[in-house]
């Protein structure tokens, strides 16, 4: 038995926020932000009605239908996010809620990946599918970034490049030969973990693990609580990012791991008809392309359009190409991922 996609949706918010509309919340200008990431205009959900969970259920139902399944059919539920409605319980069980589902014969499962959360969510549920154990997961990534993000001059360096969505897949079983998952790689490495991260509000109250650097003062009197008013005071609620580190580790890992999953299952990269990058940075993923010798047609960005909405990125990539008829029955289709961990880790499979 082998895993496959049996049904693909996204949801993108209709706020279509350009780089013009953030050089009037930041010092910041439109050649700017294209210049260095590709991105042209991103979507910020609905302050107040929308979050990651009603996003990923209007991706998700989509994924339920084209799946021709009903969501009561759902054994499993992944929810991939780093921005989640609430800091607990996750988002799994509102999703469960969300989609109407009463039964209890079903598990949720939240996974805090950020940028590789797809496809390790995707590698989880390949395990359970294989064993036998379920028989229809819903899978899915969203993420609202708007909330968290710093829309002052300080900020910019991060804020301009994330935006909202959700994507989900519904994962069954398959025995058709040339259909399913191949194989999943993961890897990480925890050395770098506070160059891409959002510390606070948390729970290591002053004691850091090597955050000085970052300005996380050691000796926080307000320490002990899990939202100091020192945080809010100095700005610490928002993410950081060291860009050149993310970039020049990217760049090696994405090329890496894709090859590592091709090499053991005896590949090549020209067997490969699409690579659906995590949609990072464009310039990332078009230097993965010219290291991997990829053509145009054989990779998909639309980072342009949609910005980095981290784990929701790869589900609506791949939606996104499949919806336009660039992905077809049989084709070889690669993901890969890298981020916040760091962590990074690719999936073959055969649509
Ligand atoms: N608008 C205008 N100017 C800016 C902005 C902005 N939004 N952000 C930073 N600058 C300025 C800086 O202040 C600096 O000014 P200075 O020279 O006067 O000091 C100048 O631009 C250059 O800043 P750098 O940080 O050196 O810019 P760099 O060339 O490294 O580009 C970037 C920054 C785009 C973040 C780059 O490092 C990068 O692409 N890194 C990869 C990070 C990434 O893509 N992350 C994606 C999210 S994580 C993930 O998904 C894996």
């Amino acid at each position: 038995m082998r895993t496959k996609i049996a049904g693909i949706g996204k949801y993108l918010p209709s706020r279509v926020v350009t780089n013009e509309e953030l050089t009037h919340y930041m010092d910041t200008s439109n050649e700017w932000i294209i210049e260095r990431t590709g991105i042209e205009e991103r979507r910020y959900a609905e302050r107040h009605t929308e979050t990651p969970t009603t996003m990923a259920a209007n991706a998700a139902k989509i994924a339920i239908e084209r799946a021709g399944i009903t969501a009561e059919d759902l054994d499993f539920i992944i929810f991939a996010t780093l921005s989640p409605d609430y800091y607990f319980p996750g988002c799994g069980v509102l999703l469960q809620r969300e989609l109407g589902i009463t039964k209890t014969e079903i598990g949720a499962l939240d996974i805090r990946n950020q940028c590789t959360g797809f496809v390790y969510g995707l590698s989880i549920a390949d395990q359970f599918i294989k064993s036998g154990m379920y028989k229809n997961i819903l899978l899915v990534g969203a993420e609202k970034h708007s909330m968290g993000l710093d829309y002052s001059d300080e900020g910019r360096q991060v804020t301009v490049i994330f935006g909202d969505g959700a994507g989900a897949v519904v994962l069954q079983p398959t025995d058709k030969e040339g259909q399913g998952v191949i194989n999943t790689v993961l890897h990480s490495d925890g050395t770098h973990a506070e160059e891409l991260a959002m510390i606070n509000p948390g729970s290591h109250s002053g004691y850091h693990l090597g955050t000085e650097k970052f300005g996380y003062p050691n000796d926080d009197k307000d320490g002990g609580l899990f939202v100091t008013q020192k945080m809010v005071d100095d700005n610490m609620l928002v993410p950081n990012m060291t860009g050149q580190l993310v970039f020049k580790t990217a760049v090696v890992k994405f090329p890496e791991v894709i090859k590592e999953g091709l090499e053991k299952a005896g590949l090549k990269k020209e067997d490969i008809d699409m690579l659906v990058p995590h949609q990072a940075n464009l310039r990332i993923s078009q230097f993965v392309q010219k290291v991997m010798g990829l053509p145009d047609e054989k990779i998909v960005n639309n980072i342009q359009k949609y910005g980095n909405t981290t784990a929701a990125s790869i589900p609506i990539a791949l939606c996104e190409a499949w919806e336009n008829g660039r992905i077809k029955d049989g084709d070889l289709v690669c993901l890969a991922a890298f981020g916040s961990g760091f962590t990074w880790g690719s999936a073959l499979l055969h649509w």
